[in-house]
């Protein structure tokens, strides 16, 4: 039942180590993308091995489905209330653990299940770990009813901050738009850079047809960082990062 040996070992080596504190009785996040679905099969194995008793809710669709069909039970965050540990993805993590997140288009999702947890626990390979926030184009999720009055309030927010003349590109599937789970769509903010993650936080959060964005600040706990040798490091906030940990930046 436990994963073969195609499974990329960084993110295998991540997810392990964030299902050894997964204690029988919790209450379970379980976080949208590759890295989370490695850990949810971790999961699911440990489970059926140890006859654990967890509750889990879903951070997407795709979570669920891949959850139900390995046997896990998922629950809506309401049925449960409130969850002890959500294990997640991440597409950026900074030193203060500020996060990047909403490259499978879920972070919505995964910010209301993370905000009703105890503790966030992200898991990662090491091409996730940067010293500045940005080169990953960032998410946000916008209401399909002024979609380009949005784009054009999320266009002047930027160059407020500086940030501006950065392409703000809808995502696409091919030809058609990215719809999420939610029904709204996705725009990415191709900034390079964010200097000042709290005040763009707030900028887009201050407009009303921005649904949410993909920055995750303070949410974090812990990062869990798998290396492809099987090991991993943990990353606490503030911590010094080895120079070998982090993103070419440019890449
Ligand atoms: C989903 O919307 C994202 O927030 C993912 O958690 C993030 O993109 C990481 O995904 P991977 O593990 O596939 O890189």
């Amino acid at each position: 039942m436990s994963q073969s040996s195609q499974v990329d070992p960084a993110k295998l080596a991540a997810a392990r180590a964030a299902i050894a504190l997964v204690e029988d009785g919790m209450k379970l996040g379980l976080g949208t993308g590759s890295t989370a679905s490695v850990m949810v099969r971790e999961l699911a194995a440990r489970v059926a091995a140890e006859g654990l008793n967890l509750r889990c809710a879903a951070t997407s669709a795709a979570t669920a489905e891949l959850a139900e069909s390995l046997g896990l039970r998922i629950e809506t965050l309401d049925e449960i209330g409130w969850l002890d540990l959500t294990i997640d993805g991440a597409d950026e993590v900074d030193p203060q653990l500020h996060l990047i997140k909403g490259g499978g288009a879920a972070h919505l999702r995964e910010k209301v299940v993370a905000a009703a947890s105890d503790r966030m626990v992200v898991i990662a390979d090491p091409s996730k770990v940067v010293e500045t926030l940005g080169a990953f184009p960032l998410p946000v999720e916008v209401l399909a009813f002024g979609f380009e009055t949005t784009r054009k309030l999320i266009r002047r927010a930027l160059d407020t901050l500086e940030l501006g003349e950065r392409d703000v590109l809808q995502r696409l599937k091919g030809s058609d738009p990215v719809v999420t789970d939610e029904g709204n769509l996705i725009l990415d903010l191709h900034l390079m850079q964010i200097p000042d993650p709290v005040a763009l936080a707030r900028a887009l959060s201050a407009i009303p047809g921005v649904v949410e964005h993909g920055l995750f600040l303070g949410m974090c706990n812990l990062a869990i960082i798998g290396r492809e040798d099987g090991t991993v490091v943990e990353l606490a906030r503030d911590a010094e990062i080895d120079a070998d940990m982090l993103a070419h930046e440019g890449e």
